[in-house]
């Protein structure tokens, strides 16, 4: 592939780096997020136009703190630390950092030289999100101050010569207002980037690359539906043609219509070599009597797999096995890791008895706004391209207890009603997941004059950017009460319709 130009990004550890690497992209900047101790050889072979040294939780005099080779400062490529990034770039050149008495937190004005080419086309006074305990009281020769707030005497630095430049806030978070101004002018104004990372470019590529290392030989794709496996199954279509075969293994755990409309589009619209395997029988089979929540997943994440190696068998060896790898999934294997809440099964993980030489994953350096913008570009329908994450284990977390083929006829339905309503408000742009859990909870009712005990459904809607944290989402009650009447008046069996007002955490967004 043509090397595109680069930024690094080393990881110290802060909670935004994910973030500094999207926002590095959306300037036209390819970047990839490394780990700190990354070597000089390394870092010289991948000829970076500049280099970013992102926050992290430690001190720079802390006992184990991350610290990288001080001969990074010599490499003669454009550097900016961010929040510990410049504690420590100030620290290894000889300067002088310190801890204060009282954290410095929120979104405060810093007082900049706008002179620097840095802060180009900013005001003198700004707000950005200032979030440490440390600072930097001195700092080294040949640096200059370029920004202070009230209480932090070197929010900004700058050493012109050796293109090195600090700043003690997080440009790449929403609260620091134009942050990514002052990312795009490190890249382009210091660091000399032209912006060449778009994704016609990327598919251009991708397509150019995948042929080449493919030519005539057959590739194997799982589909699921959700847009990382539908745009690199189509990504791989326009590479390959009718030598790519995708198995798409119908667990009948979709929303209403949605299996009916991927085979749709990948038949018609796409003419793809598309094998569905209707195996919704099976799958509530296996099922059958289960109700904790990490088994269901379990369960559908292994049968997702023996299905599809059954399916496989019958096509006999094929050279290439696709999977829908993006790149948060990358950094996050690769890197530090939290504790498992739920083990978030992805159905479609990696089979064991598929006879295939080699993995492709087209999709690997690519966020996920990316890959919806890779999706646009090949020409995917907005409703596909778009669609709100839906769980590999389908309905049956959202179904609590027991999945049954009745419950699931219920909860389709549900959903469906409260899906068109949105949509029918104009809502469906602003909130980011929204759905129907039909609860294991029967309750009494009256309707006409009778007495009726069913099932309670309740409604999920959040907004949220990364689906780690997220408030409900306030729902204008009379939306809300449209969708309850139309659920109980529609859909048999519900007698009651409850909306989840807890945002996450402490909850999470999925009930199971
Ligand atoms: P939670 O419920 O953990 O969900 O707040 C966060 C996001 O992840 C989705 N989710 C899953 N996705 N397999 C998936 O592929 C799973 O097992 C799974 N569980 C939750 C959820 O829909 C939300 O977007």
């Amino acid at each position: 592939m043509k090397e595109n130009e680069l930024i690094l990004i080393l990881d110290f550890g802060g909670q935004y780096n994910q973030l500094i690497a999207r926002r590095v992209r959306e300037c036209n900047v390819y970047s990839e997020v490394v780990p700190y101790d990354i070597s000089i050889e390394k870092i010289r072979e991948r000829k970076p136009k500049g280099i970013i040294f992102t926050g992290g939780p430690a001190s720079v005099y802390g006992e184990n703190s991350p610290k990288c080779p001080k001969e990074i400062f010599e490499l003669g490529i454009p550097i900016l630390g961010i929040c510990y990034g410049m504690q420590l770039m100030v620290h290894l050149l000889g300067g002088n950092v310190k801890k204060a008495d009282k954290r410095e937190y929120g979104t405060i004005d810093v007082e900049i030289n706008n002179t620097s080419l840095l802060f180009e086309t900013f005001e003198n006074k700004n707000k950005f999100l200032m979030s440490h305990t440390d600072y930097v009281e001195k700092i080294p020769e040949g640096f200059q101050n370029i920004g202070h707030t009230e209480t932090c005497p070197n929010a900004a630095i700058e050493n012109q010569d050796k293109k090195l430049y600090g700043i003690q806030f997080h440009p790449e978070v929403n609260n620091s207002i134009n942050g990514t101004v002052v990312i795009k002018n490190f890249l382009y104004n210091i660091c000399k980037c032209t912006g060449d990372w778009t994704m016609t470019s990327f598919v251009d590529e991708s397509i150019k690359t995948l042929k080449e290392k493919i030519k005539d030989k057959k590739t194997l794709c799982a589909l699921s539906g959700g847009v990382d496996s539908s745009v690199a199954a189509i990504l791989l279509n326009r590479a390959i043609g009718k030598n790519l075969i995708c198995i798409f293994v119908d667990h009948g755990l979709l929303r209403k219509n949605e299996a009916d409309e991927v085979e749709r589009v990948f038949k018609e619209e796409y003419d793809i070599n598309l094998i569905r395997v209707n195996a919704k029988e099976r799958f509530l089979e296996k099922l059958s009597g289960v109700t904790e929540p990490e088994k269901k997943r379990k369960i559908i994440g292994e049968e997702f797999i023996r299905v599809f190696e059954e399916e496989s068998r019958k096509i006999g060896e094929v050279d290439f096995l696709v999977q829908g790898t993006i790149y948060p999934d990358v950094i996050e294997s690769g890197l530090g890791k939290s504790s498992v809440i739920k083990s978030h099964h992805n159905v479609g993980g990696l089979p064991e008895h598929v006879n295939f030489k080699q993995i492709i994953e087209p999709l690997r350096s690519l966020f996920k706004d990316e890959v919806r913008k890779t999706g646009l570009e090949l020409g995917m329908p907005e409703n596909l391209v778009f669609r709100q994450p839906f769980p590999g284990p389908g309905l049956a977390i959202r179904i609590i207890g027991e999945v049954t083929d009745k419950k699931l006829e219920i909860l389709k339905e549900a959903d469906s009603i409260f899906r068109e309503e949105i949509a029918n408000h104009g809502l469906h742009k602003s909130i980011n997941q929204y759905f129907a859990i039909l609860t294991n909870l029967k309750t009494v009712g009256v309707m006409g004059d009778e007495r009726t005990y069913d099932y309670t459904i309740a409604l999920r809607a959040v907004e949220t950017t990364d689906f780690m944290t997220g408030i409900w989402s306030k729902i204008p009650y009379e939306i809300l009460e449209k969708v309850s009447s139309r659920i109980v008046n529609e859909v048999p069996n519900v007698n009651r319709v409850v909306y989840d007002i807890t945002s996450k955490p402490p909850a999470t967004i999925e009930w199971e």
